[in-house]
C-alpha cells in the first residue's frame, strides 16, 4: 500500500478522526504529495502507539493499553543522542520502581541508510559467555549477541549477571557502543519468606522488560526504533528466565536445597521448585518496592480487557500460547477459551523485523 492510502486509513481511525481537523489532514497529504513524507504530531503519535499495543496479538499486558506514554525521541540524530533518550526511557518507565508503561519513539525509517536501530533485543540483557567447554555463564539466550560485542571490544565482568551495553546503529553507519549508566538499571535480588538459604543462590533479575528490536508501523511510517517497556508479569522471571533448561536452569539447585528427590520424575520436584521460585521472585520484587504482576491477576485482567473492548465494539486478536502464563496456565481464565485469530495485517502494530545488517568488525577502525 502506498503512503498516502496507509496515511489516510490511520487518519480515518475512530480515536484518530476526533482528534484531528480537515486542515490538519490536508497538510498531511500536502507533506506527502511535496516530500514523500509526513510528521505526525505527538498527540497522533501517542494516539496510534496505544493502537498499535491494543492490536498486538501476543501481548497479555492490553489491559493498560490507555496509559501508555510517549517520549517523543524523533529529532535524535546520533547514537550518542539516541542512546541519551534510552536512559530517559529507562529513568521514566523505570520511575523507581513504580514502572510505567512508555514509549519512545526515534524517527521513521526513509531509506534504508537513513534509519535508527537498536541491535538488543531488550534495553537489559545479561550476558552470556560460553567457555570452551561449552558451559555458560550467564543467560545462555544471549551468548551470540554477547560473543559480538566481545568481537567489538566490550569486556565484562564475567559474572552471571553482567549487563550488557546497548549497540546503535544511525544511518547505515558502524554501530556504537553504550555501556548502560547503573543508575538506570534497577535490579532485584531473589530471597524467599521462608527459605534462608535461597539468598545464597544469588539470583537476581531486572525491574524493567524493554523491548528494543521491534518496529512500530502507525500510518505507513516504519519507527525501526521504538522501544517499548510496562513491567513483568513474575512468571516470566520465575518460570521461564530462570527455570528453563536453556536459560538459567535454577530448579535443579533449588531442588537440591529443598532436599527433593530428582532422580524421579514423578516426584514433582520441577513442579516444587518452581514454585518456591515463583513465590521468591513476587515476594522479592514486592519487598525492593518494585512492581510486578502475578499471573493470576494479570490473566484476570487480561479477560477484564477482551470484555471492554467487546462492550466497545472491538475484537481483540491474539494468540492462545502467547497470553497464557508459563506456570499454571490452566488455573487461570486465559486457558478456558478461545480468542479472535490475529490479523498480520493489522495497523498500527508492533512487528517483528530483521536484525540491523550484520555486525562486522571489518568496518570498525578502517
Ligand atoms: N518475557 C520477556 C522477559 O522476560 C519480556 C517480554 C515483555 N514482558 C512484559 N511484561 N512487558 O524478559
Amino acid at each position: 500500500m502506498r503512503l498516502s492510502q496507509e496515511a489516510e486509513k490511520f487518519y480515518s481511525l475512530p480515536e484518530l478522526i476526533s482528534l484531528v481537523s480537515a486542515d490538519r489532514l490536508q497538510a498531511v497529504s500536502r507533506d506527502i504529495a511535496a516530500a514523500g513524507c509526513y510528521t505526525p504530531t505527538p498527540d497522533e503519535l501517542l494516539a496510534g502507539a496505544k493502537i498499535a499495543w491494543r492490536n498486538h496479538a501476543r501481548c497479555s499486558g492490553r489491559y493498560s493499553w490507555r496509559s501508555l506514554q510517549l517520549l517523543d525521541a524523533r529529532s535524535c540524530e546520533s547514537p550518542e543522542e539516541v542512546a541519551e533518550a534510552c536512559w530517559d526511557h529507562l529513568r521514566v518507565s523505570t520511575n523507581n520502581g513504580r514502572l510505567r508503561p512508555v514509549v519512545t519513539v526515534f524517527k521513521p525509517r526513509l531509506e534504508p541508510d537513513n534509519q535508527v536501530r537498536i541491535a538488543n533485543a531488550q534495553l537489559i540483557r545479561y550476558a552470556g559467555y560460553k567457555s570452551a567447554d561449552g558451559r555458560v555463564t550467564g543467560d545462555p539466550d544471549q551468548v551470540e549477541f554477547t560473543q559480538r560485542v566481545m568481537d567489538m571490544g566490550w569486556r565484562g565482568a564475567g559474572t552471571e549477571f553482567d549487563v550488557l551495553p546497548l549497540v546503535i546503529f544511525v544511518d547505515g553507519k558502524p554501530p556504537v557502543l553504550f555501556e548502560i549508566p547503573p543508575e538506570h538499571v534497577l535490579e532485584v535480588p531473589i530471597i524467599h519468606p521462608r527459605f534462608d538459604w535461597f539468598k545464597d543462590l544469588n539470583l537476581r533479575w531486572h525491574a524493567n522488560p524493554a523491548i528494543s528490536n521491534m518496529c512500530l508501523e502507525i500510518g505507513g511510517l516504519r519507527y525501526t526504533a521504538a522501544p517499548f517497556s510496562g513491567w513483568y508479569v513474575g512468571s516470566e522471571i520465575g518460570a521461564r528466565n530462570l527455570s528453563d533448561v536453556g536459560r538459567y536452569n535454577v530448579l535443579p539447585r533449588i531442588a537440591e536445597k529443598m532436599g527433593l528427590d530428582t532422580r524421579r520424575n514423578a516426584s514433582l520436584w520441577r513442579d516444587r521448585a518452581l514454585l518456591e521460585l515463583n513465590e521468591a521472585v513476587l515476594f522479592s520484587y514486592a519487598e525492593a518496592g518494585v512492581y510486578v504482576v502475578d499471573h493470576h491477576t494479570a490473566a484476570a485482567q487480561f479477560v477484564a480487557h477482551i470484555e471492554r473492548e467487546t462492550a466497545a465494539g472491538r475484537a481483540v486478536p491474539a494468540e492462545w500460547s502467547w497470553i497464557n502464563p508459563a506456570m499454571s496456565p490452566s488455573t487461570t481464565p486465559t486457558f478456558h477459551r478461545t480468542y479472535d485469530p490475529p490479523d498480520f495485517d493489522l495497523r498500527p502494530n508492533f512487528v517483528k523485523q530483521d536484525p540491523p545488517e550484520p555486525w562486522s568488525t571489518d568496518t570498525q577502525g578502517l
